[in-house]
């Protein structure tokens, strides 16, 4: 029930924004020199905007991020993030993937307006898709992930919903990440919301790992070891705490994790725990 009402009201709030995605179009087609033929399909039905891939007859032009001002959402005041408004949400991304691209992290922006945001398609399949088709190879590509991140975090970047559905990889074993539509929570500081993209990672991930696999955590563990400087270690983990929580509730890594953090032991110590496997 509660389905069919979530898709009832997606419906009503994309009808409402169909004259918005003809001005889009025309727009659009103007932007690449007159192109005929131009349309929509819908993809995304997990965030709080629409997401559309931009074809004409022949070929994906890009895909669009559309603020849908009939679909709302809210989120507790609690969390670690938060939804920019007023469209917002467009300049973040629209900064994250214009410094992203050239780091070879995300997509390339194509075109903006104040509501919507077109970026190139990355023609690669989620890494959510892979994970369901081997959930074996889970923690292998939790280190995966957490490196991507790390190279985010190293261009300048956070995430603040960092997801495997928010991750694609190419054939070539390139992961790009999307999906900047989140912000930081007013106040969280920058290596807080770093500390946040490793572990909401692995809350996102976890209840996709076989039950047999959870205990294998060692290596991941070791990758986030990594991923950590000074500043990250020193991160107190209550703010970040709501919106981690079936991590946090775990009872051996949870514990695990939260000795790396908030601690005043020294790095070369912390490094040599979590390899130990002591905690
Ligand atoms: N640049 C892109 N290239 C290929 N697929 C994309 C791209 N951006 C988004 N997608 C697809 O569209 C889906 C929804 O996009 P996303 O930006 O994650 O929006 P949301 O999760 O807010 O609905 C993604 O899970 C992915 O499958
Ligand atoms: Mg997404």
């Amino acid at each position: 029930m509660r389905m069919v009402k979530r898709w009832l009201r997606r419906a009503w709030a994309e009808w409402r924004i169909g004259l918005r995605r003809k001005e889009l179009l025309a727009a659009l087609s103007a932007h690449f020199g007159g192109v005929r033929g131009l349309h929509f399909i819908y993809r995304g039905d997990r965030g709080r905007d629409s997401i559309y891939l931009l074809t004409d007859a022949t070929k994906t032009l890009g895909i669009m991020r559309l603020v849908n001002p009939h679909y709302h959402k809210t989120l507790p005041p609690d969390w670690p993030f938060q939804l920019e408004l007023q469209g917002g949400q467009i300049d973040r991304e629209w900064a994250a993937y214009s410094r992203g691209y050239v780091a070879g992290l995300t997509p390339k922006p194509l075109w903006r307006t104040q509501d919507a945001l077109l970026c190139e398609y990355m023609p690669y399949g989620s890494m959510h898709d892979t994970l369901l088709q081997s959930p074996e190879q889970a923690w292998s590509m939790m280190c995966e992930g957490s490196k991507a991140l790390q190279r985010l975090h190293q261009a300048g970047l956070t995430h603040m919903d960092a997801s495997f559905a928010n991750m694609l990889k190419s054939d070539k074993g390139q992961i790009y990440i999307i999906d900047f539509e989140y912000a930081p929570a007013r106040g969280l500081s920058l290596a807080a919301q770093r500390v946040y993209d490793h572990l909401r990672l692995l809350e996102s991930t976890w209840k996709f790992i076989l039950p047999a696999e959870r205990g294998n955590y060692q290596p991941w563990l070791d990758c986030l070891v990594k991923c950590l400087d000074d500043d990250m270690r020193k991160v107190d983990l209550r703010p970040l705490a709501p919106a981690i929580d079936r991590v946090m509730q775990t009872p051996v890594l949870g514990q695990k994790i939260r000795n790396l953090f908030n601690s005043p032991l020294p790095s070369a110590r912390l490094r040599q725990e979590a390899t130990a496997g002591l905690g």
